[in-house]
């Protein structure tokens, strides 16, 4: 059974094919390596001992996109995760961020059509909800005007597989992601922040690591306990897990809808604080911060409500907030290490 991964070398793509490898599935990977490596490929290999098909490949060429299903007809299933995702870039550079985002799901669902390939599962972000009326947020919330054309990219993706189902051979499952984090324990996959990282738990671990001075904590008069703002931190291995049964969902015939959506978090949302102490506790490194103003953009406090994933599913996510840190932590200190890319 061969899955197309797209966006493979990546992140969270990475991830995913060392589990879909480990449930038995045969994996091939597009990227473009825009925000990857193809080293990346060797070392999954490293993991599970198997070798993932990897093509250099632009999914906004349509032509390329098109000549590869040509070239690869017995994929049943494809996980898309290729995407650029970083929401103050695409403030700055919102077409890049449509063509990019857009315009290689639309080549990659023709390309399936064409194929006769019936199953796509898609990386969506909580941050289709914005800032929720009600939390933990239900896969039921109404979605929100999107808060940068990142988000917004996700919203007209999740719309254009939507409409896509209701015409086409093609079922969707759409997994709306919180906030993924840690690496791989062989520590030999993780994520890799170019420049100076916008997310939080790469700044404490360069901090903490000596690469930045000082973390800032972006506001604490957030209507939270401790004033700043609140998150679901999903560890990336609970997450790759949930798209191997979202694939074997499709496979076997269990989506009650022809197009799906499952919140993936923990359903526990920690403050910036909080992950701070965690961090402290379980790694006894102390951590230089300084409290700053509130960053723009962001949204006070997500987190989700994880029961209609956990029921359909049957999935879980299983590690926690100490867990997670000393993941991220060793990750870090494995990147100074490292002899790679
Ligand atoms: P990532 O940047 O590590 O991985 C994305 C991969 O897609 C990269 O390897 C990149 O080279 C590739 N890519 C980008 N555009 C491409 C194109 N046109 N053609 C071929 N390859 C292309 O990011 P990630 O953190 O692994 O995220 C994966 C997916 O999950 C993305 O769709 C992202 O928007 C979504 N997501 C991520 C987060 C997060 O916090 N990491 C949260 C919610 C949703
Ligand atoms: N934060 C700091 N200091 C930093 C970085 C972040 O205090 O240096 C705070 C932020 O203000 C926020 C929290 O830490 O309150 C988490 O911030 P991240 O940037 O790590 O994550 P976001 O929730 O802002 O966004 C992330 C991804 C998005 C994705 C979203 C939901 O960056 O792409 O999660 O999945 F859409």
């Amino acid at each position: 059974m061969k899955i197309l991964v797209t966006g493979g070398t990546g992140y969270i793509g990475s991830h995913t094919v060392v589990e879909l490898q480990q449930s038995g599935y045969e994996v091939v990977i597009i990227d473009n390596l825009s925000n990857s490596y193809a080293s990346v490929v060797d070392n999954i290999e490293k993991i599970s001992g198997i070798r993932p098909g990897f093509e250099k490949i632009d999914l906004t060429d349509i032509g390329k996109t098109a000549n590869f299903f040509n070239r690869h007809n017995n994929i049943v299933g494809v996980i898309h995760f290729a995407a650029l995702k970083a929401v103050g870039e695409s403030v700055q550079e919102p077409l890049l961020y449509y063509r990019n985002n857009l315009n290689s799901l639309i080549n990659l669902l023709e390309g399936m059509i064409k194929a006769g390939i019936p199953n796509i599962v898609f990386s969506s972000s909580c941050t289709v909800y914005g800032q929720p009326d009600e939390l933990p947020v239900t896969e039921q919330a109404p979605i929100q005007k999107a808060w940068s054309p990142y988000a917004h990219t996700k919203q007209i993706a999740e719309e254009i597989i939507e409409n896509t189902t209701k015409v086409e051979n093609v079922k969707g499952i759409l997994l709306r992601y919180f906030n993924p984090i840690g690496a791989h324990e062989s520590v030999l996959i993780g994520e890799l922040p170019i420049g100076v990282p916008n997310n939080l738990i790469p700044f404490i671990t360069q901090t903490a690591i000596g690469k930045r001075e000082v973390l800032s904590v972006f506001g604490e008069d957030y209507n939270t306990p401790d004033g700043t703002a609140i998150r679901d931190y999903i560890h990336v291995v609970d997450l790759a897990k949930a798209h191997v049964i979202a694939i074997d969902r499709m496979l076997n015939d269990k989506s009650k809808d022809k197009v799906e959506m499952f919140n993936l978090g923990t359903g526990n949302g920690f403050s910036v604080l909080e992950v701070i102490n965690s961090f402290e506790k379980v790694t006894d490194v102390k951590l230089n911060y300084k409290i700053v103003d509130r960053r723009s953009g962001d949204i006070e406090k997500v987190w989700a409500n994880t029961t209609y994933a956990n029921r359909e599913l049957g999935w879980k996510a299983e590690k926690g907030i100490d867990e997670m840190m000393l993941s991220a932590w060793n990750w870090e200190k494995a990147l100074q290490k490292k002899t790679w890319p």
